[in-house]
C-alpha cells in the first residue's frame, strides 16, 4: 500500500502528518512540562517553542540534566548548499533556534557545510558548484548574528583532514542494509552516497575530540534530517561519545498551500528566498499564497475566512508575527471577515519585507566576516 506520506533527507512526498511522524521515528513531542524546564534556564520561549514549530525532540531532559550539572554543551547544525537550491525562509528556522540558545546558553555553535553531499546526490553539480553556492550560504548563516568567537564552520573537503578519520570511524559501524532500509537507496546508488551519513556524524562529537573530554551536543534540525542521526546516534557511544540531543522543527510548508515543504529546488515560486526583492515577494504571496479565503468578498464579508489553511496567517503565525496580542487580532479578524484576504496578504508581504531588508543588510557585510567563522586547528 502507498504510505499518505514519506519524510527522508532527500524527499518530502505526501502531507505530512507530525503527530503520525513522532511515532514513525521514535521521537517524542515538546510538552508544557519541557518546555517550563527550558524557560527556567532561559526566561522566556522564543515564538517558534511557544507556537509549536519546534515539535519533538530526543533527549532534552538528559541534556538539561547535564546542563544543570555544570556540564555544558554545544550546538551543531548545517547546511548542504547547492546550485539550483537557494537559502529560503525555512531553512533560517533551526539556524534561528540555533542563534537563540547560542546568546541563552553561552553555547559555541559549530556548522557544518557538507559541500560534497548535494554533489554526490545531483547527477549535473559539480563541486566547484557546490562552493559556490556553501559561499553564498555562509552569507545568510553570519546574517543571523551568531558569535564570531563562539561559532565554528566546518566545511567538508576542507576540513577533511581532521573529519576524515574520524567519519571511518563511524563507518565501520553502519552496514549498507541499514542505510538501503533508512534512505530507501537501492544497489544503483554511489558509494560515495552511502558513505555520506558518517560525516554527517562527526561535527556531533569533534568538539569532543579535539578538546579531549566528552561534551553534550544539541542538535537543532528540520525533522527530515532525523534518519541520519537515528543512525548515528547508535554507533557514538560504541566510540565512547554521548548520543547528541536533538530539537525537530517542522516544514515551513511552500506558498502554495499547507501539508508539505518549502523548498527552492521545486520551482522558487513556492519558496521566499532571502535574497528575493521586495517586489519579488510582493508577487509571490499575491499570485501563489494559498487563501483560506472567500470566493466573493460578500461571502467573506459574512461567513469569514479559514485562518487554519490560509498560508498567509500560517507564515505569521509560525516565524513572523511574535507578539501574541496582535496575531489574535489578526485572527479574529480574519475569522469575523472583518479582515480580507488581500488584506491579510499584505500584513504578510510588509513582514517579510521588513525582516529580509534587515537580512539582506547583514548578509551583503558578511562576506568580510567569513574568514573569523571557519574553524582552523590550533
Ligand atoms: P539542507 O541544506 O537541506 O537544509 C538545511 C536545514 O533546513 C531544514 N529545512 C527546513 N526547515 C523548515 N522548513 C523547511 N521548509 C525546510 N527545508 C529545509 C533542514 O531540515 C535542515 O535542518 N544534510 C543537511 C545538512 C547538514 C545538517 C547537519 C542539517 C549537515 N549537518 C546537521 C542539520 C543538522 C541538509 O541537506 O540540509
Amino acid at each position: 500500500m502507498e504510505k499518505e506520506f514519506e519524510v527522508t533527507p532527500y524527499e518530502a512526498k505526501g502531507e505530512v502528518n507530525y503527530d503520525k511522524l513522532i511515532k514513525e521515528f521514535g521521537v517524542e513531542k515538546i510538552n508544557s512540562a519541557l518546555l517550563g524546564r527550558i524557560k527556567k534556564h532561559t526566561g522566556e520561549l522564543h515564538v517558534l517553542l511557544r507556537r509549536g514549530v519546534f515539535f519533538a525532540h530526543r533527549d532534552i531532559n538528559w541534556l538539561l540534566d547535564e546542563y544543570e550539572k555544570g556540564n555544558k554543551f554545544f550546538l551543531y547544525t548545517g547546511r548542504a548548499s547547492s546550485k539550483g537550491s537557494k537559502v529560503h525562509i525555512g531553512h533560517l528556522i533551526p539556524w534561528i533556534m540555533c542563534k537563540w540558545l547560542q546568546d541563552k546558553f553561552g553555547a559555541e555553535m559549530w556548522f557544518q557545510f557538507p559541500d560534497e553531499e548535494k554533489f554526490l546526490y545531483k547527477p549535473d553539480l559539480t563541486l566547484d558548484d557546490t562552493k559556490n553556492a556553501t559561499y553564498e550560504d555562509m552569507l545568510d548563516v553570519i546574517a543571523l548574528g551568531f558569535n564570531p568567537k563562539k561559532t565554528f564552520f566546518l566545511i567538508d573537503t576542507l576540513h577533511a583532514g581532521i573529519m576524515y578519520k574520524e567519519a571511518c570511524k563511524v563507518a565501520k559501524k553502519i552496514t549498507f542494509s541499514t542505510i538501503k532500509s533508512s534512505f530507501g537507496f537501492t544497489d544503483s546508488n554511489n558509494v560515495g552516497s552511502i558513505f555520506y551519513t558518517s560525516m554527517q556524524a562527526v561535527p556531533a562529537f569533534l568538539p569532543s575530540v579535539l578538546k579531549g573530554k566528552n561534551i553534550p551536543c544539541l542538535i537543532p534540525l528540520g525533522v527530515d534530517q532525523d534518519p541520519h542521526f537515528r543512525i548515528s546516534r547508535d554507533v557514538m557511544p560504541k566510540l565512547g561519545y554521548y548520543k547528541p540531543a536533538i530539537l525537530h522543527n517542522i516544514f515551513i510548508p511552500p506558498i502554495t498551500g499547507l501539508g508539505g515543504k518549502m523548498s527552492a529546488s521545486s520551482g522558487s515560486d513556492s519558496a521566499i528566498l532571502t535574497t528575493d526583492s521586495p517586489s519579488e515577494v510582493k508577487r509571490k504571496i499575491n499570485k501563489y499564497a494559498f487563501s483560506g479565503g472567500r470566493d466573493t468578498i460578500e461571502e467573506h464579508r459574512k461567513s469569514g475566512g479559514n485562518p487554519d489553511i490560509d498560508i498567509s496567517f500560517q507564515y505569521l503565525k509560525m516565524m513572523l508575527e511574535p507578539d501574541d496580542s496582535k496575531l489574535e487580532n489578526i485572527e479574529k479578524d480574519y475569522r469575523s471577515g472583518r479582515l480580507l484576504s488581500g488584506e491579510l496578504k499584505a500584513i504578510l508581504i510588509e513582514k517579510i519585507n521588513a525582516f529580509l531588508k534587515s537580512h539582506q543588510d547583514k548578509r551583503e557585510k558578511a562576506g568580510k566576516e567569513i574568514d573569523k567563522f571557519i574553524f582552523k586547528a590550533k
